[in-house]
């Protein structure tokens, strides 16, 4: 494998609405992120994307957009812009803005102009239709409800995968394309590093559209079928590849879900369509078709499985990035760990995950332990895609109060609740009045009493990054081989990573009570340690509830 410049590094996911506002006006900024740059590099992170900051209708917070040449002033300006690119080179970190290309948003001059005249070059942009009797195909949207949606005052109908203020771009259009490329590598040109490739897999649809077997008493059928029957995604990913990021070095992570095992070579193999693709195994661990209403808790097992199913797919093809969460999905310390998470538990889910080969993603927020918030209400709950799981799961039954407890496992609003800096109202987030609520529990978990204190979660996280970078202990961690260890054992988690010198063993007691491990040979040297103590005896280890190891063995 041709090594690569982002091989060894670590990225970290900006959700800049709640990261950091300079100005008080209660949205996150472009200025604050700036403020915050050296807090991330202390840290010790390298990459980081920043969510969508164009500008923005924002109905979709921002994944809908109205214009791809500009910053949407309530997160700055375009000079903020240059200047966070400047500032973060100085410090040797590298920038991705969030690449939304499947859809934009029906503000967008291109919607409009479609809109004023659907037979004209813009309506060719989309995919529009007849507004006969029936709709094109019975496919379910993302949010909810049919993917089509009239086309106001048009006597046509419009198709959107997500809610009806993004409709997809018509990529089959080769002028389509060569707009986005445009655009793509005018953001290059700026000093960018690359992008994450938000929804990419849905650019292909497989056409003419056709009714699929309804799955839900809707008619309609999940979106994910849609993607299964979809073939011939290539030759747009090959050609955007060309086109843009293959002449910078870019660094590219693909948003992408169901991808066949066939696959991974194209995408992230060796000159791959991207650098590289999230895996998302774990994410989707218990989800139900019916909604999410009726989704399950994840299991310890089934959450080793899963890393371990992912690990065995990708081999040594390419690297997977691996995460816990991100602005899509629960706090992975509430959703992962059974029970109310203590800090040794989220110290060892993290090196958990961590450790796995791959390019390791952490989401803000993440380093300090941030958990799922609370709501009462579903007035209380921003996020368009849980608003409509409520709906789904009033619909199949359950009460306004079973529905919203259901509902509130999974929102989007638990990872986007405002970075907690500090134990000051507003959690030092903002002076002024927060865009969403922050969680209560900010007076016991913010970054400053974490940066300060040794034995934190924010420290053990340093020392995570600081192992992928060892001289020592970087190359194994980074290139070494994946091999799970008494897989059968449960709730233990526990891996080989072996590099031509090094081999190390990760394990991690999934369970609050203790269990003993056997250890395949002589370990040399406990590498890291959640807990002060670790008990070793002759061929066995004692490991404590939550306890977490790094060993190096011979
Ligand atoms: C991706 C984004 C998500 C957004 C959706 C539509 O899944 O991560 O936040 O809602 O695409 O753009
Ligand atoms: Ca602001």
């Amino acid at each position: 494998m041709n090594r690569q410049w982002w091989h060894n590094k670590i990225a970290y996911q900006i959700y800049p609405k709640s990261f950091y506002d300079s100005n008080g006006d209660g949205i996150g900024d472009l200025p604050g992120i700036i403020e915050k740059l050296d807090y991330l590099s202390y840290l010790g992170v390298d990459i980081l994307w920043l969510s969508p900051i164009y500008q923005s209708p924002l109905a979709d917070q921002g994944y809908d957009i109205s214009d791809y040449y500009k910053i949407d002033p309530r997160f700055g300006t375009m000079e903020d812009m240059d200047r966070l690119i400047t500032e973060a080179k100085k410090r040797n970190m590298y920038i991705l803005m969030d690449l939304v290309v499947n859809h934009c948003s029906d503000e967008h001059l291109w919607f409009q102009k479609a809109i004023q005249d659907p037979e004209g070059e813009y309506g060719n942009f989309f995919y529009l239709a007849d507004e006969g009797e029936k709709k094109p195909c019975n496919w379910r949207s993302y949010f909810g409800g049919s993917v089509w949606s009239p086309l106001p005052g048009t006597g046509k109908q419009y198709l959107h995968m997500f809610h009806k203020k993004q409709p997809d771009l018509n990529w089959e259009n080769p002028r389509v394309r060569e707009e986005i490329y445009k655009n793509i590598n005018w953001w290059m040109e700026k000093g960018l590093a690359g992008f994450r490739i938000d929804a990419i897999i849905n650019i292909k649809k497989p056409l003419p559209f056709s009714d699929y077997p309804a799955d839900r008493e809707d008619g309609l059928c999940s979106p994910e079928v849609m993607l299964a029957n979809a073939s011939g995604i290539g030759e747009f990913l090959g050609e955007m590849r060309d086109e843009t990021f293959a002449k910078y070095q870019a660094f590219t992570v693909g948003e992408v879900f169901n991808e066949k095992p066939e696959d991974l070579e194209k995408f992230i193999g060796e000159n791959g369509y991207f650098s590289t693709m999230f895996d998302f195994h774990e994410a989707v661990i218990g989800h139900s078709p019916k909604g999410a209403y009726d989704n399950r808790p994840v299991t310890p097992e089934e959450y080793k499985n899963a890393c371990f199913t992912a690990q065995a797919k990708i081999g040594d093809t390419g690297f997977y990035s691996n995460l816990i969460e991100n602005h899509d999905e629960p706090r992975g310390v509430s959703h992962y760990l059974p029970g109310p998470p203590c800090e040794a538990a989220k110290k060892m889910l993290a090196g958990l995950y961590f450790m796995l080969r791959g390019i390791p993603f952490i989401y803000q927020g993440q380093e300090i332990g941030m958990e799922n918030t609370e709501v009462s209400s579903i007035e209380q709950i921003d996020d368009i895609s849980a608003r409509g799981e409520y709906e789904t799961a009033l619909k199949a039954g359950l009460s306004p109060e079973e529905a919203l407890a259901a509902v509130s496992l999974m929102s989007r609003d638990n990872a986007r609740t405002p970075m907690q800096w500090e134990d000051s109202p507003g959690a030092g987030f903002t002076k002024g009045t927060p865009w969403l609520s922050v969680n209560p529990n900010y007076h016991r978990i913010h970054a400053a009493d974490q940066m300060e204190r040794e034995d934190s979660l924010f420290q053990f996280y340093r020392k995570l990054i600081g192992l992928r970078k060892d001289s020592d202990y970087g190359e194994t961690l980074v290139y070494g081989s994946f091999a799970p260890y008494l897989k059968e054992q449960k709730n233990l988690m526990a891996y080989f990573r072996k590099g031509p010198e090094k081999t190390l063993l990760v394990m991690g007691n999934f369970q609050k009570e203790p269990q003993e491990a056997v250890l395949p040979g002589v370990a040399a040297r406990i590498v890291l340690n959640n807990l002060p103590h670790t008990e070793i005896k002759e061929n066995k280890i004692m490991l404590e509830g939550w306890q977490y190891v790094i060993l190096e063995v011979k």
